[in-house]
């Protein structure tokens, strides 16, 4: 994608370049299409036929669909043949398309739907709709076409937290609209945190009228101090009425809906309700700040009877197959020091706290099991031994789905760096306020859920991926919009489309002819497609080159250095630009003669280290790589929040860089740049040392900084010396090590993050 733009404009005209298809705006890319000549004409009188009654489902949402686009609903209804000028659904699809596949045969004279399923047929016509121009016509031309497609996963799915911020149940089926349009087939419902219990439990009144509220909200990000509240009473829940309503409007788009529980952490507005189900006994009040809490539910007998009726309401509403019970991010602290919680262990014979949690998890799996149903957990559960039938869902990366693929248990993997639409989307400083990370849409369509070291046979326990959406900074559903999608649209054709084929530029040409679509839906997608990324690269010693590209199908890159936003006249971007001093750059595109997207900017500061050879000792890890040690010279300082695009992240291992500055100079500062966000897992380094050397093998320390001296922490750690002669410059920063207890991602390896390293 990087720098073909110009190119691309060209070919954009020319459809010969294309594979077989790749112009039409289909997304998830089918399996496969053959053009044809010729065109449909979709009209007032065309019919949408079918064999089957059952089938009356999908032909009235599809004649739905066509309402809100043209105007006008077609007729539809049973038949025993196609007629002319109809579209024909029927059941007799070959063996091999299984339950989800269709054949969709477009003619001149009729259109065919064909599948072994109900489900096949409802992804044909969303193939058909896709296929419709978007706008007012009296009549569509559909391309005559031929399209066999089966998905690759049987899990394709998206989460919703709900509880964070709470969204309407209309809200709710347009977020279910946005699945099924894009072939998603499940619907993860998160229902219960620490900041509000979100579904009606009859039992339980409580839970409505203590649980579902909360007094106040933090404002700012998590990482910000002093802390910041609103005093507003917030929440809201889906009575069991609304509850079935979101099942049944699901289940005719073909999704099944998975309710999360959590349990045994992220519980505490379920304690503000009932603090006897705790340890201490409270009080608590519903949580109003993100992050982790201490308090968790207690491994005391009531626990189980609060959440075997809580989960025999739940199972009762959702026929599907799956209940979630949640399992991470559960702090033991409360259990170390709980005389009943160390009296079950001993009686049960449990070596530690871990163990503790997967005897919980395992009881309930039990439970779940007696009401025919089967239970998933995010990879935590695997902590202690996983229960005997439990499907992981792997968030902390890819190991947690592996090991468990290995053991045998079937997996959605899910991990944070792919799979977070949470996470910013661009580096543009007009981004709304997000939790932190960076996950662009081409690094999503990257997304490989089946990794090359587990075999085959391992291979088979993935049963597909989803996105995941948590709302701490998503306060509307316009927001849900605009973080959901176009991302989602990139996860779906991940997990429908062939594996061979992959090509972000042609997805990307395929969704931008797509979003005409979702203009007239007036969905409230981002744009950041049209963005302008810049990236520096190294010139010479002390001189960069900036470049400039954009995953944008077509149009012109125009740039600025005077601090003026670009417009028509600035200058087109045609290769990196020189930057000889400290300046600033701001560019954007330009398309049909108007700028499209926002103007991205950034300031490069130039000094000794700028654009030398950087060695590490220890590698980043591979998401937070970010195109290697160079990162850490490239002039560039990565912006708060972070986003993770500017960051080197090492997981548990320490920031050791070796500087080459190409020649002996005298140099007296040394400043790095390190982040500290520990509800991301990523703390400041324990200590920085300085060394220098002349010839790179021989080092002197000069100078050294500890944080038991510095106090509190903010980015730069500037550490200075008597000026001395140096070819080379060492900076080792040592990692935190293991999070202690009572923070997010306790026992887990902490992260260290630094972007930029200066000498002066
Ligand atoms: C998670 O993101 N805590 C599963
Ligand atoms: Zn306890």
């Amino acid at each position: 994608m990087i720098s073909l733009i110009l190119t691309l404009g060209i070919f954009f005209m020319d459809h010969t370049v294309f594979a077989q298809g790749a112009d039409l705006p289909l997304v998830p890319r089918p399996e496969s299409i053959k053009r044809g000549e010729g065109v449909f004409r979709f009209n007032a009188n065309t019919e949408l036929l079918f064999t089957d009654a059952k089938l009356g489902s999908e032909a009235g949402l599809f004649a739905t669909l066509i309402e809100q686009l043209y105007g006008f609903r077609p007729v539809s209804k049973t038949a025993a043949a196609s007629r002319p000028n109809s579209i024909y659904l029927s059941l007799d699809g070959n063996a091999s398309l299984g339950n989800e596949g269709y054949r969709l045969t477009v003619s001149t004279g009729e259109v065919v739907i064909q599948a072994r399923a109900a489900a096949g047929i409802f992804y044909g016509l969303q193939t058909l709709y896709q296929l419709m121009p978007a706008g007012k016509v009296i009549s569509a031309e559909v391309p005559v076409v031929e399209i066999e497609d089966v998905p690759r996963f049987t899990w394709r799915g998206m989460h919703l937290d709900v509880c964070r911020h709470f969204f309407t149940k209309q809200e709710v089926f347009r977020y279910l609209d946005h699945l099924a349009r894009y072939k998603m087939n499940r619907f993860h419902w998160h229902l219960t945190e620490d900041q509000g219990w979100r579904i009606e439990i009859k039992k339980y009144p409580r839970l409505q009228v203590v649980s579902a509220w909360r007094n106040g909200t933090r404002i700012g990000h998590y990482s910000e101090s002093p802390e910041r509240y609103d005093t507003i009473r917030y929440g809201g829940y889906y009575s069991q009425d609304d509850v079935r309503e979101v099942v049944a409007y699901a289940a005719q788009r073909h999704i099944e809906v998975i309710p999360e529980i959590e349990m045994p952490g992220h519980a505490l507005a379920a304690l503000a309700a009932y603090p006897e189900l705790s340890c201490t006994g409270g009080p608590f009040e519903t949580g109003r700040t993100w992050g982790v809490f201490q308090d968790v539910f207690c491994t005391r007998e009531e626990t189980f009877s609060f959440l075997q009726d809580v989960l025999t309401e739940v199972c009762a509403l959702f026929p599907g197959k799956y209940i979630h019970i949640g399992g991470d991010e559960c702090p033991k602290d409360r259990w170390k020091s709980c005389p009943r919680c160390q009296a079950r262990m001993k009686e049960l014979g449990l070596a530690d706290e871990h163990a503790l949690q997967s005897w919980f998890v395992q009881r309930m799996e039990k439970f779940v099991a007696t009401k025919g149903k089967r239970i998933i957990g995010w990879d935590e559960i695997l902590e202690g031994g996983l229960a005997p039938d439990a499907t992981v869902m792997s968030w902390r990366g890819y190991a947690g789905g592996m090991d468990a693929a290995r053991q045998g248990h079937d997996v959605i993997m899910a991990p944070t760096a792919y799979c977070y639409l949470d996470y910013y989307q661009s580096n543009n400083p007009g981004e709304p306020l997000s939790i932190g990370g960076y996950l662009p849409i081409d690094m999503v369509y990257r997304f490989e859920p089946v990794p090359d070291a587990l075999s085959a046979s391992e291979g088979k326990y993935i049963l597909g991926t989803q996105g995941n959406l948590w709302t701490e900074y998503i306060p509307n559903f316009r927001q849900v919009e605009y973080m959901a999608l176009p991302r989602m649209i990139a996860l779906a054709e991940v997990a429908w489309s062939p594996k061979a084929g992959k090509d972000f530029a042609d997805f990307s040409r395929r969704l931008v002819s797509h979003m005409k679509l979702l203009d007239l839906l007036k969905v409230n997608y981002s744009k950041a497609i049209c963005d302008v990324r810049l990236e520096s690269l190294p010139l010479e010693r002390s001189q960069l080159a900036v470049s400039l590209s954009s995953s944008y199908p077509s149009g012109q890159i125009r740039y600025s250095m005077d601090g003026k936003d670009p417009d028509l006249r600035s200058p087109l971007y045609e290769r990196p630009i020189p930057i000889g001093q400290s300046a600033g750059v701001k560019a954007a595109m330009f398309d049909g003669g108007r700028r499209i997207g926002s103007v991205a900017s950034q300031v490069y500061r130039l000094n000794r280290a700028t654009a030398s050879k950087v060695q590490l000792a220890n590698p980043p890890a591979e998401e937070y790589a970010n195109g290697g040690a160079f990162r850490l010279v490239d002039g560039v300082t990565g912006p708060i929040p972070w986003f993770g695009s500017d960051w080197l992240g090492f997981s548990g291992t320490d920031l050791d860089a070796t500087i080459d500055l190409g020649v002996a100079q005298e140099i007296r500062r040394v400043a790095v740049d390190f982040l500290e966000d520990r509800g991301s897992w990523i703390w400041y380094p324990i200590s920085v040392e300085v060394s220098v050397s002349q010839d790179g093998r021989n080092f002197t320390p000069v100078g050294s900084w500890t944080k038991e001296t510095a106090g509190t922490v903010d980015r730069w750690c500037t550490i200075k010396f008597p000026p001395t002669a140096a070819q080379y410059v060492r900076i080792v920063a040592r990692n935190a090590g293991v999070i202690p207890d009572g923070n997010a991602g306790a026992g887990r390896p902490a992260w260290l993050f630094a972007d930029e390293i200066q000498a002066e």
